[in-house]
């Protein structure tokens, strides 16, 4: 069994309000991308990194990255994320049953050891599965106004987290089939075929860095290890 992981890191962050996409802001005195790449290039079950940029991108190459040698940049980043990550695994040079970890660029502060604990809980399953957090607030479904129409039971829900791992081959079947706005994460697509994801317990550490105060906390998370 081998294993790669997969960065969409074709974005714009136009959530983050800033004229540089987010995955390459200042975090620490490196983009932000770069402690995403670092995470994943220490996991030891990883054999390789590719990350999907976008073929426009300006920014990757104002870096230094000799230090991660299993590292293979993907110039073919698509118009939306599931775009970016069907096209970054259509080429990058790994076997069709090889395991893909995708796991998206705004998660910088992932621990490595997360991640080898997910690929040894999932090495032998049918399907595949994500790194997810059951949810822990209230949650209120909106009506006309944002006035409140009702509380949802939050038992068994989960928050979804990058890594999700699937068979190349399956997970480029399943998002080529599937394509569309409805289409938010790899799961989604697996589930579009009838299969049933496991979610294996993920951390409030692992957060996606959206809008700015995000890349403060981020910071405090890195400095706190
Ligand atoms: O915007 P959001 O935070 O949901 O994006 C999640 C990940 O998907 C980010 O790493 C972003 O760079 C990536 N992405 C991409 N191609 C797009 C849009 C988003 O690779 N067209």
């Amino acid at each position: 069994m081998s294993c790669f992981a997969l960065i969409p890191a074709a974005g714009s962050g136009s959530r983050m309000g800033a004229a540089t996409p987010k995955q390459y802001l200042d975090l620490l005195g490196k983009p932000l991308i770069w402690h995403t790449v670092r995470a994943l290039a220490a996991v030891p079950e990883i054999e390789r990194v590719c990350v999907v940029i976008s073929p426009g991108d300006e920014w990757w190459d104002c870096y230094d990255w000799s230090e991660f040698p299993r590292l293979q940049v993907l110039r073919c980043g698509g118009a939306t994320r599931a775009e970016s990550v069907l096209n970054g695994l259509r080429v990058a040079t790994v076997a069709d049953d090889d395991w893909a970890l995708v796991h998206d660029a705004a998660r910088p502060c992932l621990e490595p050891e997360h991640v080898s604990a997910m690929i040894d809980e999932l090495r032998d399953d049918a399907v595949g599965g994500i790194l997810a957090v059951p949810v822990a607030d209230t949650l209120k479904r909106a009506a006309v106004g944002d006035r409140i129409a009702r509380t949802e039971p939050r038992d068994g829900l989960w928050q979804a987290q990058t890594p999700q791992m699937f068979r190349r081959g399956e997970l480029i079947a399943a998002l080529a089939s599937f394509m569309g706005p409805d289409i938010t994460d790899e799961a989604s697509a697996i589930e579009k075929q009838g299969l049933a994801p496991q979610l294996v317990m993920g951390s409030p550490w692992n957060l996606k860095v959206t809008y700015p105060q995000d890349l403060r906390l981020a910071a405090l998370i890195l400095q706190g290890r």
